[in-house]
């Protein structure tokens, strides 16, 4: 018998069924064409980690318009009809892996790798969420309500599209500082009108979004939204409170399901919390989502779930319904199919390094890669070969001098 059997027990995000409770995170890789466009590397990736075996793959954020929404270099876009096609071959391509997919859609409000204007975001001036890596804080245009219009529907269209292009279900990006989180967020959004000042009306543009998607997409696609349990920002946060609220508004404009994690692009070590943190440093924020919410839709625990037995342990204990990998998945995209095969000890786990994954790609603006996975992004490319004796030990392998004994 498996040794995780919750983890590896099939079940439901609204009507789809996902052959496992391992759903992999979206994590931008910058594989995209310069339009956005689906690249054949964006395509090997994804096939990929869909050989790898999980319930889901969520890819990575995509950009909802070519006002302003754009956040990194290399990002996918969907943004026009003419972008369907691409992601059509994504989700074909995934699922013939017989994998279920879902699209992540996004606006990047003031959270930009990119010096590309305008930087939308709920008020004019600065604030620390604006722009990332390399470049100053920059100056952010607080958006006009017939701006905030035309958002809601550049989200409701690309959720269309992704919808069109086969996807199984879409989520919106409302976690991480993007424009979403900026609304919710008293450090970010100062307004006096009816989208500020209290959490009712820090909700509502967030809110109104979900209900656009939700209409345009139809009662029977299922509609996933990602949030943050809280930002972490150092004054008037996004507290675990008001979070709670935003999960059961969310509910009841029809969400099928809540993915909750925690941090900012710009508080990253909280987001992608590198190997000093514990493991699951965020999963207290799903688990009271998930208990404290009253909400009946499935939770979706993230954020350094690094082995089986912990993803196991999350489910086995109610703190979520399902588990997301982000790093875990690119250090080794057979995760889950590892544990399906009954050897989880083969797993290469990801040892939170962030060193391929986000130092080279925020300081540098490089696509992603991944310290411990040579082949990540390069699929195609290297293949990587079994060693002979692959279960000689570390030390039988380093001779007493420290000279490498080799084969
Ligand atoms: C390189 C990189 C890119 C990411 N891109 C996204 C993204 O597109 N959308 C998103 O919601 N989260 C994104 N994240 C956050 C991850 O989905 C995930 O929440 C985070 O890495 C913590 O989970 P983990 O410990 O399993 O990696 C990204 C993280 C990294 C490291």
């Amino acid at each position: 018998m498996n040794k995780f059997p919750i983890l590896m027990s099939s079940g439901y995000i609204g009507g789809v069924e996902l052959k496992n409770r391992i759903v992999t995170a979206p994590l931008w890789t910058g594989f995209g064409g310069r339009n956005g466009s689906v690249s054949p590397r964006t395509i090997a990736f994804y096939t990929e980690k869909a050989r790898g075996g999980s319930g889901m793959i969520t890819i990575e954020y995509s950009y909802v318009d070519q006002i302003g929404s754009k956040s990194a270099p290399g990002q996918l876009g969907i943004y026009d009809d003419e972008c369907i096609g691409g992601f059509a071959l994504l989700a074909q391509a995934i699922h013939d892996q017989g994998v279920k997919c879902a699209a992540q859609i996004a606006h990047a409000g003031a959270m930009k790798f990119l010096p590309i204007a305008p930087w939308l975001g709920p008020s004019d001036g600065f604030h620390d969420l604006s722009s990332m890596g390399p470049l100053p804080p920059l100056p952010i245009t607080g958006m006009t309500k017939e701006e905030i219009s035309v958002q809601i529907e550049a989200f409701a269209a690309a959720a269309d599209r992704v919808k069109k292009a086969g996807f199984d279900m879409v989520d919106v990006h409302a976690a991480h500082g993007y424009l979403l989180t900026e609304f919710l967020s008293p450090h970010a959004n100062k307004r006096d009108d009816e989208y500020g000042g209290s959490l009712e009306n820090r909700m509502r543009f967030p809110l109104e979004v979900v209900k656009a998607v939700r209409q345009r997409v139809g009662a029977d696609f299922p509609v996933t939204v990602r949030i943050n349990g809280t930002d972490y920002a150092p004054d008037s946060p996004i507290t675990i409170d008001e979070a709670l609220v935003f999960a059961r508004m969310l509910e009841q404009v029809g969400v099928d399901a809540i993915h909750v994690s925690g941090g900012t692009d710009i508080y990253l070590d909280k987001l992608a919390t590198p190997t000093y943190l514990k493991n699951g440093f965020n999963v207290y924020l799903a688990e009271a989502v998930k208990k404290k919410a009253g909400v009946k839709v499935p939770i979706i625990a993230t954020g350094g779930i690094t082995t089986p037995a912990f993803a196991e342990e999350i489910l086995r204990e109610g703190r979520a319904d399902f588990i997301a990998l982000g790093r875990p998945a690119l250090a080794d995209p057979c995760w889950a199919r590892k544990i399906e095969e009954g050897r989880p000890e083969d797993i290469v786990p990801c040892i939170r390094c962030n060193d391929g994954c986000l130092r080279r790609t925020i300081n540098f603006s490089r696509a992603t890669s991944c310290a411990v996975n040579p082949r990540m992004g390069f699929e195609t490319i290297r293949i990587v070969a079994p060693l002979k004796n692959r279960r000689r030990q570390f030390s039988q392998q380093i001779g007493p001098d420290g000279a490498d004994e080799g084969e």
